[in-house]
Formats: structure tokens, sequence, C-alpha cells
């Protein structure tokens, strides 16, 4: 019975955009300005558990079995406080996340943690909501977490700004994404493991404010969405890897043209693009894609995936290579109670 619900467990794995989420229209709801599609993957998953402690003071969390400390704290306890009020709670939670991400792999874990963070503390404070209501309670966590909650491919539409602040936040959550026979991978290029230079919250809103190029993307990005999802469904692949590689182009080009600029391509960014491009004048279909960081996540067909891993390496010889392929979505553990 989820409404005496105490505890809860849940795993969700990490997504990654083909259509870019930067922008927000909203800070506080976590409105985005462009609608944005993703790849969940089957790597690295987070699996967190929470319970209600009607002793305690004050909510406690650990990551990695650590206790959390600063902005990671306080961007929790901010989201329990919402699932509180909307379960009308009041006592204070017990979290521990554990994240696979080895360590400075250089792949954010925000979208897997809020997540499964999500359906954990929904489950744990009895609110009985579907995958919809799940997706857009991820969403305050972490934009690009509201993909999560969906396996294979999904889509967060950016909804509208035509109603209430609560018929906003309605419209704006992922679903799943009707996909053909494309069988893809994403070869993860991990060249510079370092923590980020710019959070990707203040660049996004840096770029909103300053970048003369970032409506023209904006509007080219609604495109580039239409164009592939009706790809995805035919199957046709090479249209889908393009159309991602220019549209995370583009999102890098808005950010170049801020002021003051936000780059986070590095010369081995740019080392791994030139062998992607060599690739395909090889007559192998791979793409790539670069979120808030140096690292290049390149798009594939899974057949072709050894090659192009050994490819990126050789490119990038300093760096660490991860083959992944589609995950699943967000789900609970059995047990919760
Ligand atoms: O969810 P956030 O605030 O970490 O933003 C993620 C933004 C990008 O990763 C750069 C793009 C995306 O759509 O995931």
């Amino acid at each position: 019975d989820r409404g005496s619900a105490g505890w809860a467990t849940a795993v969700a794995h990490p997504n990654i955009a083909l259509i870019k989420y930067w922008g927000k229209r909203d800070e506080h709801l976590i409105l985005p300005r462009v609608d944005s599609l993703s790849m969940t993957l089957d790597l690295f998953p987070t699996t967190t558990r929470v319970r209600l402690d009607h002793e305690a003071g004050h909510d406690e969390v650990t990551l990695n079995g650590r206790p959390a400390k600063g902005e990671k704290l306080r961007r929790v306890v901010a989201f329990l406080d919402l699932v509180r009020k909307r379960a009308g709670l009041t006592s204070k939670a017990v979290v521990a996340s554990e994240n696979t991400v080895p360590t400075g792999a250089g792949l954010a874990s925000s979208a897997s943690g809020f997540a499964a963070l999500a359906v954990a503390a929904a489950a744990a404070h009895g609110l009985d909501l579907d995958a919809t209501a799940l997706s857009r309670l991820a969403r305050r966590g972490s934009g690009s977490a509201a993909r999560s909650l969906f396996g294979g491919f999904a889509v967060w539409h950016a909804g509208t700004d035509s109603g209430t602040a609560e018929q906003a936040d309605l419209g704006s959550y992922a679903e799943p994404v009707a996909v053909g026979d494309i069988d893809p991978a994403l070869v993860i290029a991990v060249v510079d493991a370092g923590p980020k230079t710019t959070p990707s919250r203040a660049a996004m809103r840096r770029t909103v404010e300053t970048s003369p190029l970032y409506e023209p993307w904006a509007v080219s990005s609604g495109d580039d969405l239409a164009q592939m999802r009706a790809a995805l469904r035919a199957g046709d692949f090479e249209t889908v890897g393009e159309i991602a590689e220019r549209n995370a182009l583009g999102m890098h080009a808005t950010m170049l043209a801020a002021r003051p600029a936000v780059r986070y391509l590095s010369p081995a960014t740019l080392t791994v693009l030139d062998r992607v491009l060599l690739l395909r004048e090889d007559g192998v279909p791979a793409y790539a894609t670069m979120d808030a960081g140096p690292n290049v996540k390149v798009l594939c067909r899974r057949a072709d995936a050894d090659r192009v891993a050994e490819a990126v390496r050789e490119a990038a010889p300093a760096g660490s290579v991860l083959v992944a392929s589609q995950g699943p979505g967000a789900r609970l553990l059995p047990g919760s109670g």
C-alpha cells in the first residue's frame, strides 16, 4: 500500500540528447525554451533509496556513501520539499544514492540522479504518480532528468506559456518516441575527466541572455526535432546522425557567441571530431554530439561500434572510451513499502 509507504528504492540511467535542451524560460519551474530528444543509456545506473524519518530534524543525504554538502545538498532538499508539499507530509527523509559512473568519467549524473530520486521519493511519500507526472517531477530536479524516466528514445516537450504557471508546468514532460530499426550505439570518448568549468545552469542563462545566435538556434532546433522524429520513425540512421551533429554544433555555436563566451570544446574534442569526419569518409556512419563539457559521444550503429571505438581511442589516446546501447527507463525496485 503506497498510501502508508515509508521507504522506496529506484534505479535510473543517464540519457544523452540528440536534440539538445539548452536555455530555460522559467528557472524556478525548469521550463525549457526548446523541445529536446534523447537516448537513454544502458550504462551507469543510479540507485537511490528514500526513507521517511519522523524523528529527524533535517534531511540526511549521502551520495556514494558520503554526506552531500553545499549546492548538491541544497538541490536535493529543495526537491524533497516539493514532494513533501504534494504529499501533505512533513517528515524529513534519509536519502542514499549510489551512482555507478566511474569517478571522473566526465559524464553528468544529474539526469539519472534526479530521475531515480523522483521515483523513489514519490513512492516513499505515498504519491501514486504515472510516468508523465514522474517525468514532470524529475524535471524540477534537473531538466534532463525528465527524459530518463523512459527507456530508449524520449522527447521532452517544452510546453507552452498560454495559461497559468500550473498549466505551463503540466505541459512540460517527456514521453517515449517511436523508433524504426536503427540499432544505435553511443561511443563515448572521455577526453577530459576533470570537473566542468562552467555549470550548465549558469552557461544556459548567459547564452540566452547574451548570445545573438541563441534565438536562431532555438528556432532551427524546432525544425531539427520535427525532421529527427520523422527520420527515427523511418529508421533513417544517416539522417538521424546528421541532424544530431548539426544540432549539437549549433548549440555550441550559441555558447561561443555568448558574452563572455562559454567554451566547453577542447583541442582533444576537435581531434575526435576530425576523426569522426574521417570515419564518414571511409563509409562508416558516425556522428558526434557534445554536452556541457569536452567529451564527445559518437552515434553509430551497434555493428560499427567496435570500429568507431578503436578510431576514437587512436584519436584521443590520453582519454578513455566507453560503448553504450539503449537502456531502460527509471523503475521502482521491488520491496519498497
Ligand atoms: O539537465 P541539465 O541542467 O544538466 O542540462 C543538460 C544540458 C545538456 O546536457 C547540455 C543538453 C541536454 O539536453 O541534455
